[in-house]
């Protein structure tokens, strides 16, 4: 394999400090970088490398608590690095970059920035010729604001770089337990036979989140909970839980079958919008013991008033055989009530009950993917008894997956990404089509939204959302399953 070079550009950054550096570094402390892998990290402050990394383990210090580095850790570890001082809107200051380079070595940029600097920094590297030899390029989200601004920056990497070169992140992707999916889908045969509108009533896709926006109002409020979390993280589950079995594990044939997904959702139009969509917005209220602010409260904020939701609830249809007539209820918001992100397959009651009384409870099954990953299947079988004869209850078959591993780390998702990402395997990241047609479906339900004035309701911090997201889900005769 051809040596590697990574190339961060924003290493100052937040995401950087607390999530990339600290992935690199459990990388190398398992030895699973490749021999003669080399770090630039690039920023615009004009300082020596010693200054950045004692500034950078201070930093990984506070983010990975007891996994922090050692003293001989660290040594090991800040061997790999380079600084490179640069500002992204300065073409000449590439120039450095092109001499750092080596084009028999292969490149990875990695933009950790502002999206806004994703096509000068494209434009830059060509004009100071540092695409050259072997060059791959990873982008975190968001990829735009909306389809059209999507199309615009895939058009502009699009100059610059062949699609197989293009790693466009969703670290949900990059989770253990994401990845499980597709373990517990396509290598469990009467799991996958029994996925289908014949036997699942309903699924539940519930990401629910404690932190409100921790000092990113100035971000979020230009964009909320929809564009933040539903566009990528969420409609990555759906097409994860709905699609149809790929050809293999390499990137075209997942992407292909997630893509048809996507395209069939129903689009969410202003005479339909009422019945299926539901926003909410934090007011004051209690989260882990102590008073939190409302959103429009938090530091930062710029208003007293703001018509951004921070939560979501949404009752989607995927237009296909498999799943014809099988709602999907979507649901995600800032200080809820608990972290967890789970998905619910409620199956559909027996068609003919035998035993009358209880016995038609149906199955469900309940994929825990944070925390406390795992998986719950709940049964019915007899209660042991003479008075009665065929007593029934509920039980719960649970895999979980920490048992007898509770000591162990769980890989960050971050980790899993920059090994495929080295390796060039881009089957966990997300092709063009997929983030433009996840943008053609909300930009849809957003335009649907404001069309038909479609309200902001305030939900107390610490809860599970407005009242009306209980009332989405009832008024079907179903509800919540937390
Ligand atoms: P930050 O604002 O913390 O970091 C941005 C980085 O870009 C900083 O290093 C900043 O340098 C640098 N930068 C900005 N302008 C220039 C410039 N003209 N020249 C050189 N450097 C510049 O953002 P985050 O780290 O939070 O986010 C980075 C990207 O990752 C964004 O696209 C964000 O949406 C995405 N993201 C972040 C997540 C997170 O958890 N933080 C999660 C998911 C996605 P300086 O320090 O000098 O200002
Ligand atoms: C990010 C969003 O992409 O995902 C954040 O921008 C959100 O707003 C975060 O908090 C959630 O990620 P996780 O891994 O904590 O579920």
């Amino acid at each position: 394999m051809q040596p590697v070079d990574l190339i961060i550009f924003g290493a100052s950054g937040d995401l950087s400090a607390r999530k990339l550096f600290p992935a690199l570094f459990q990388l190398d402390r398992a030895n699973l970088l490749p021999t003669d892998f080399r770090i630039a990290a690039i920023a615009r402050d004009n300082i020596d490398l010693g200054t950045f990394l004692s500034k950078l383990r201070a930093r990984m210090s506070t983010a990975m608590g007891n996994n922090a580095p050692s003293d001989d850790e660290w040594q090991q570890y800040s061997r790999l690095f380079s600084y490179l001082n640069a500002d992204f809107s300065r073409p000449t200051d590439f120039s450095i970059i092109k001499t750092w380079l080596d084009d028999q070595r292969v490149s990875l940029f990695y933009l950790a920035t502002p999206p806004s600097l994703f096509a000068p920094i494209c434009d830059y590297l060509s004009q100071e010729n540092c695409l050259t030899g072997d060059c791959r390029i990873v982008l975190e989200k968001p990829i735009g604001e909306n389809l059209d601004s999507s199309i615009v920056v895939n058009g502009t990497l699009a100059q610059y770089f062949s699609e197989s070169s293009i790693y466009r992140i969703d670290h949900y992707l990059g989770k253990e337990t994401v990845q499980n999916l597709l373990a517990l889908r396509f290598a469990n045969r009467f799991i996958n036979s029994q996925w289908d509108q014949s036997c699942i009533d309903h699924i539940q896709i519930t990401v629910a989140e404690v932190i409100g926006i921790e000092g990113r109002w100035s971000y979020y409020d230009k964009v909320g909970q929809l564009r933040d979390m539903v566009q990528n993280h969420l409609m990555q589950l759906l097409c994860l839980v709905a699609m149809e079995p790929p050809n293999g594990l390499e990137a075209e044939s997942i992407r292909d079958e997630k893509v048809k997904i996507v395209k069939a959702l129903r689009c969410i139009d202003v005479k339909t919008v009422d019945d299926h969509v539901v926003r909410g917005q934090y007011a004051q209220g209690w989260s882990t013991g102590r008073s939190v602010p409302g959103y429009t409260e938090e530091s930062g904020s710029e208003r007293n008033s703001s018509d951004t939701e921070t939560f979501v609830a949404i009752k989607a249809h995927v237009d296909n055989w498999r799943w014809a007539g099988v709602p999907f209820y979507l649901r995600t918001g800032k200080r809820m009530a608990e972290k967890v992100t789970e998905i619910i397959i409620q199956y559909k009651e027996l068609p003919h009950n035998i035993f009358g009384g209880g016995a038609n409870l149906p199955n469900k099954l309940i994929i825990r993917l944070q925390p406390n990953e795992g998986i719950e299947m709940t049964m019915v079988s007899k209660r042991q008894s003479l008075k009665e004869k065929l007593a029934l209850q509920t039980h719960t078959l649970n895999l979980d997956f920490r048992e007898g591993h509770q000591n162990d780390r769980i890989p960050d998702a971050y980790e899993r990404l920059f090994l495929d990402a080295i390796n060039g395997d881009q089957s966990l990241f997300v092709g063009r089509e997929e983030i433009e047609e996840s943008w053609r479906w909300c930009d849809g339900l957003l335009q649907a939204c404001k069309d038909q004035g479609v309200e902001i309701k305030p939900y107390h911090a610490g809860s599970w959302g407005p009242a009306k997201a209980e009332i989405l889900i009832e008024k079907d005769g179903r509800s919540w399953h937390v």
